[in-house]
């Protein structure tokens, strides 16, 4: 047995806390081992996996058909950079674009470079095909938004400790109230140099917000009536998550732009991506973007063993079934809770809201009890829990999991 699987969990924590930088705020529970929807820690204590790495690992932990490709692909050629062609990243780019319906790709590695990568592309059509004076391209996004951690991203998010001391920020973004098509439309009548409109389908970090039925196809509306790019931050909620493969699919919707990340890859490498029509992606020339990794053969033989799965397991189907089937179960639970407000969600994308303050310690103690039962989850924001079990779970293991939660929530009534 080597040094590290001979250390405690405790030890482990202390480690991090000592030599890592403290940007983040861990559920004290050291995992070493998953499989499907399963996580083991390091004392060989198994929990259900309900966060599946901020809904990276929809195909289930260690998939060994994304595990294959991957090793056959790391024996085989792992990166070539773009200097040079492979001859793995152009049947990627055919089977990414054929899978979701572009023209083009560009591919990147994680979801935060993705979305610049999208605003970048955004602001060059705006000057170069919409005609938009120089340097005047504006961007609307939505209050609430999460879009990773990029100095540009973090410009226009209002959550203030993502912000808070990071600045000067970059210009060009204008925030309006998520899920209003009044103000929208508002915003897009008030300039002509709009070039885009950034939404997330369901605001996943701010807690699992839900638009209202119609908001997404009448925006894209909205926005094909005003010359502006419809652009989906689908990093949290594609790739079958929401029980469709996109989530503006529930509303026929094919964006201008879309953001994929995280589950593209079945959470086993940082892969990301960006698409679009010739119209808009053309606007990219040699030299003007790129990524020493992007597109790399271990990426591209990961990606599509890992949209492969989610196609022959068919796992958004599955996701729409047992989404029903959680939130049913589970609001029979919060109709007689005095400590569980409302269950909301699509798909295997799903938040309680916990009737206590946004600073409360409450949900973050439902957390640890749910741990000691064997399921991790993480509050997202104060007094919200999400819930994003990988895809590949069963009815069985669903009614098991809605068992711990309502049991451990009882713990906790008032
Ligand atoms: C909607 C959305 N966009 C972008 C990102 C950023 O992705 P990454 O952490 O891979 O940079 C996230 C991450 O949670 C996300 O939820």
């Amino acid at each position: 047995m080597s040094v590290i699987e001979k250390m405690s969990s405790a030890a482990l924590i202390e480690l991090e806390d000592k030599y890592g930088a403290h940007n983040y705020h861990p559920l004290p529970v050291v995992l070493s081992r998953g499989e499907g929807v399963y996580v083991w820690d390091v004392e060989g204590k198994k929990y259900y996996d309900f966060l599946s790495a901020y809904s990276a690992v929809n195909q289930g932990h260690c998939h060994p058909r994304i595990v294959n490709a991957l090793m056959e692909q790391a024996q085989t050629l792992t990166l070539t950079s773009r200097a040079f062609y492979n001859d793995k990243l152009g049947l990627y780019e055919e089977y990414l674009t054929k899978y979701f319906g572009f023209d083009k790709v560009l591919p990147m590695n994680t979801g935060a470079e993705a979305v610049e990568t999208a605003l970048k592309i955004c602001r060059k059509w705006a000057y170069e095909v919409k005609g938009i004076a120089e340097s005047q391209a504006l961007i609307v996004v939505c209050e609430g938004n999460f879009h990773g951690r990029t100095t540009t991203i973090i410009s226009f998010s209002n959550d203030e400790n993502a912000r808070k001391n990071f600045g000067p920020y970059t210009e060009g973004f204008i925030k309006i109230p998520y899920d209003s098509l009044e103000d929208l439309e508002r915003v897009l009548q008030s300039s002509s140099n709009i070039a885009g409109f950034l939404v997330e389908p369901i605001q996943g970090e701010a807690g699992v917000y839900v638009p209202s039925e119609g908001y997404l196809a009448q925006a894209k509306a909205l926005c094909e009536k005003y010359n502006v790019l419809f652009i989906a931050d689908e990093v949290q909620t594609g790739i079958a998550r929401t029980g469709k493969l996109l989530a503006v699919h529930h509303e026929n919707v094919q964006p201008d732009v879309l953001i994929l990340g995280k589950a593209i890859s079945g959470g086993v490498y940082p892969v990301s991506a960006v698409l679009a029509n010739n119209s808009v992606m053309n606007v990219i020339k040699p030299g003007q973007h790129g990524s020493t990794f992007g597109g790399n053969p271990l990426a591209a033989a990961v990606a599509m063993a890992a949209l492969e799965v989610v196609r022959d397991e068919k796992l958004a189907e599955n996701a729409e079934r047992l989404g029903q089937l959680f939130r049913s179960e589970l609001s029979k639970y919060v109709e007689q809770s005095n400590i569980v407000t409302l269950v909301r969600g699509k798909g295997l994308l799903n938040a309680i809201v916990i009737n206590d303050t946004e600073e409360s310690e409450t949900a973050w103690n439902i957390c640890m009890a749910l741990r000691d039962n064997g399921l991790l989850a993480k509050p997202t924001h104060g007094n919200i829990i999400r819930f994003a079990p990988p895809l590949v779970m069963d009815q069985e293991q669903l009614l098991d999991c809605v068992r711990i939660i309502t049991e451990t929530l009882k713990q906790f009534e008032r």
